[in-house]
């Protein structure tokens, strides 16, 4: 059993991946990492090390203290953030990506580096946007991540490593917070809407945008990891899909559980970043090389969002 580090495991995708991979691989199996001294409580039940992923040294402590044999990197300044300060997040989001890729030619089996939907910008196709277009990304965080997706696949054809890649749409989940992005208002919604509040929303009412379900998309993450390398035929980054939506469109199905919650729409500098990303997703070559199949679409997404949500927020 290869042992696993997830960097970056406290935050909105690190939390629930690593209460997963847990579950398939064993707690001791799967260290979990990140910034904080002590991790987050819903990853608490295993081995946790106070990380800077920038810290070479640090992290070659970990890979050599426990046989790490398998890295998830998931820290990243997000889209958003991103803008606020540009050569941090430069900064962080190539150099640590280039420190675990290189650890990968001699000390792991195979790495895990997420992309997102950020790869494209104003002039790719908008509609099903396919796996290979253009790409003209205006986002420091866009720029980062598709100089990664090169990297990755460089580091493949050069050297061997086995570093596989999903281009995330926005993803939504009850269990932690998100952390900066674009697409973070389709969480915000559900905890308003819950605490019994109006929403202002921070992009137009018709917006588009490609979102996934948490679930899916941990499930997708684990899928491309456990199949056989040959089918990993894309060494950059997979599309990845399985709903897309507009704040209009979930406001609405909120609204079959909450008829009174109301949204507003205030647009802010987020709205320009969102502008230039595609509203939907051609996703076929993952469908096709290693059997990607998604489970939930907007209406499971709000139903179970709400369910869960329900339960662990406390009223006054
Ligand atoms: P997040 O911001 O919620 O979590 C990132 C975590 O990384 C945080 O817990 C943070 O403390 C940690 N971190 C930051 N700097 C660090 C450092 N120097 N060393 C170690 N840890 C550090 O982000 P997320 O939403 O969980 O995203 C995880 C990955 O998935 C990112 O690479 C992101 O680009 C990608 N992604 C996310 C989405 C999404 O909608 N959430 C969509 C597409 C791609
Ligand atoms: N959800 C992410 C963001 O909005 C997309 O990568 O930044």
């Amino acid at each position: 059993m290869d042992k696993i580090l997830i960097i970056g495991a406290c935050g909105q995708l690190g939390t629930e991946l690593t209460q997963r991979l847990r579950e398939l691989k064993g707690t001791e199996n799967v260290i979990a990492s990140d910034l904080r001294d002590e991790p987050i409580k819903l990853i608490a039940d295993g081995p946790y090390e106070k990380l800077d992923i920038m810290d070479k040294d640090a992290f070659h402590a970990i890979l050599g203290r426990y046989n790490i044999k398998q890295v998830y990197h998931l820290a990243a300044v997000l889209s958003a953030k991103g803008e606020q300060n540009p050569q941090f997040a430069w900064k962080l989001n190539m150099e640590s990506l280039l420190l675990v890729l290189e650890a990968g030619r001699d000390r792991l089996n195979k790495i895990y580096w997420p992309s997102s939907i950020a790869v494209f910008g104003p002039d790719t196709p908008k509609e099903n946007t396919p796996q290979n277009t253009v790409m003209s990304p205006n986002t420091v965080y866009g720029i980062s991540k598709l100089a990664g997706e090169r990297w990755c696949e460089y580091y493949f054809e050069k050297y061997g490593v086995d570093v596989r890649s999903l281009r995330y749409p926005g993803l939504i989940g009850y269990k932690a917070l998100p952390g900066g992005g674009t697409t973070d208002y389709a969480v915000d919604i559900f905890h308003k809407a819950i605490a019994g509040d109006d929403y202002e929303c921070f992009l137009s009412e018709n917006t588009m945008l490609p979102m996934m379900y948490m679930d899916d998309a941990v499930k997708a993450t684990i899928d491309l990891m456990e199949t056989d390398a040959a089918n990993v035929k894309v060494r950059s980054s997979y599309n990845l899909a399985a709903m897309s939506f507009t704040p209009k469109e979930i406001a609405s199905e909120i609204q079959k559980h909450y008829p009174d919650f109301k949204i507003t729409y205030k647009p802010d500098f987020r709205q320009k970043i969102a502008d230039s990303w595609p509203g939907s997703i051609d996703d076929s070559a993952a469908r096709n090389n290693w059997g990607w199949q998604h489970n939930f679409g907007l209406k499971e997404l709000t139903n179970t969002m709400i369910a869960n949500l329900k339960d662990t927020i406390v009223f006054d």
